[in-house]
């Protein structure tokens, strides 16, 4: 889909189709009354006439509206005007671009970023807007014979500001919509990819291909024996019980000053989880083939910040691996060696996550790294505590807690912080080894993030725990993308503090 930034009056703009706001109390938006007044009441004689309620997301498409140059016009509802929320806002924009695929219009003028929502700028609208609709374009046909065929798909959407000062930030926040949603999109299809397919080493070649695709990042694959002599001993163990063989996942995008301390991203990778001996129960088990969105936003957000060319330092990393059971899998009481040194009993060899992501936190003080931001579907816990609007944030730096928040603001990718106190500590003791895997049932998402912080003593730390963000379940299941946006702001934030530094 191909985006286009202007100003104007809507009156004059040639389109397949005009999209202008009205409000529950039958109010229209600036855009909708200069149609009205060109028209002589066309618009208010219709919601007069009660065919349009100006609910959130209600359309009406309009033909042959007097004196208006454009073939259409869609009467778009927008709530209650005084209480537009960010929410109510993607709600809009979401069913206005779904309504169109019902149209013969493949080319529209959209002037839903005039709406009025509290503290935001018209860039932000128009950049909030144009990853709304790529997102709600998005689908995952790859693997059907018979694809659905929208008649005539949206091919050009024109955003309009009401001034021409806004033309250049908006097109920025254009450009910067349009590289979040191709991460995003690939984090979405590397998710939906079923477990027989994104098996680990199908997850290396897609790290590899981001190394062909840009010359900012270079690839480089760990095999079982380059970490078995590394002392990756807690990562290597999950596979053990799987004949896909594990892999370390290494990108190094170089685009900032060479003295430059390299962010480092960390994503958890397991292509499918079974549980391994500890198995899981039935239902819903095909879902485990998302335990690997993790890795997959890295490799998206990797893929964004190529796109738009950010002058920093970054790395990703993310070990991949099935976790299965068979007769050498893991068995409930083995103890293994970390490659910090630290001892762990495996007392439920489906808490994985933590396994393969702590030689990897470890692994990572190679690098001398800035921060380090881990992003894991590592708790069922955490879906039980935050349900599917916020990320689990998890952090030893106040300042990069802080951070991270301003960006999940900024991208409406949602966080909410949890503590990682020392007293939880206690429950991932073990009598055999330096600590157990799992820490009962109280506070499971903090007791995982704690194991986490037991390897990431060295530098400035965050976890993200996705597992109730990374996927929808249900008639919409479906990977989400998430937490891409958020990273990608992130990373554009840094990039912009940078400069002014
Ligand atoms: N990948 C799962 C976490 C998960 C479960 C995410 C369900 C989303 C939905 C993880 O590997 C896991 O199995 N965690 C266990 C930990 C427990 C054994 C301490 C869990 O959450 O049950
Ligand atoms: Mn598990
Ligand atoms: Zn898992």
């Amino acid at each position: 889909m191909e985006f286009l930034v202007k100003s104007g009056s809507p009156e004059k703009q040639r389109t397949a189709c005009l999209i202008v706001g009205v409000y529950e109390t039958g109010k229209l938006s600036e855009s909708a009354t200069a149609i009205d007044l060109v028209s002589e009441g066309h618009l208010s004689n219709i919601i007069k006439k009660g065919d349009h309620n100006g609910k959130v997301g209600h359309t009406l498409v309009l033909h042959h509206v007097p004196r208006v140059n454009a073939e259409r016009v869609m009467l778009v509802g927008c709530g209650k005007e005084k209480e537009l929320t960010e929410q109510q806002y993607r709600k809009i924009i979401s069913k206005t671009v779904s309504a169109l695929n019902e149209t013969g219009a493949n080319e529209v003028v959209c002037y839903l970023p005039e709406l009025r929502i509290k503290n935001r700028e018209t860039a932000w609208k128009v950049g909030r807007a144009a990853l709304i609709a790529i997102e709600s374009v998005y689908r995952f046909d790859t693997l059907k014979s018979q694809k659905d065929e929208t008649p005539r798909a949206l091919r050009k959407l024109t955003w309009m500001v009401p001034s021409r000062v806004d033309l250049e930030p908006a097109e920025e926040a254009v450009r910067e919509a349009r590289a979040t949603g191709s991460g995003v999109n690939l984090a979405r299809d590397l998710g939906n990819m079923p477990g027989n397919i994104c098996t680990p080493t199908y997850l290396a070649e897609q790290g590899k291909s981001l190394a062909n695709q840009y010359k900012v990042i270079k690839t480089k694959i760990l095999d079982e024996s380059d970490m078995e002599k590394l002392g990756m001993g807690a990562l290597l163990c999950v596979s053990k019980g799987s004949s896909e063989p594990a892999k370390l996942i290494i990108m190094d995008y170089r685009a900032g000053k060479q003295g430059d301390k390299p962010i480092v991203l960390v994503g958890k990778g397991l292509t499918f989880d079974s549980g391994g001996i500890s198995i899981k129960p039935a239902p819903a088990m095909d879902e485990m083939k998302y335990d690997m969105c993790g890795g997959a936003s890295i490799i998206g957000t990797l893929k964004a910040i190529a796109e738009l060319g950010l002058p920093l330092n970054v790395i990703g990393l993310v070990p991949t691996s099935e976790n299965m059971p068979d007769g050498a899998a893991n068995k409930p009481g083995d103890i293994v060696t970390s490659l910090s040194g630290q001892t762990i009993e495996i007392l439920n060899t489906d808490a994985e996550g933590r396994l393969i992501l702590c030689d990897t936190l470890t692994y990572a003080e190679r690098f001398d790294p800035e921060v380090v931001i881990d992003v894991a579907t590592l708790t069922g816990a955490c879906v039980v505590a935050l349900g599917k609007y916020a990320s689990g944030l998890f952090c030893n730096h106040p300042p990069l807690a802080r951070d991270l928040e301003q960006a999940a603001d900024t991208s409406g990718d949602r966080v909410w912080e949890m503590p990682i106190w020392d007293d939880y500590q206690e429950q991932l003791k073990s009598n055999f080894a330096d600590m157990a895997n799992v820490g009962g049932r109280e506070a499971g998402a903090i007791t995982a993030a704690c194991f986490l912080a037991r390897f990431t003593k060295k530098f400035r730390w965050a976890h993200l725990d996705v597992a109730g963000t990374a996927w929808n379940s249900g008639s919409d299941k479906g990977s989400t993308g998430r937490p891409v946006p958020l990273l990608t702001q992130y990373l554009i934030d840094r990039a912009k503090q940078k400069a002014v530094a």
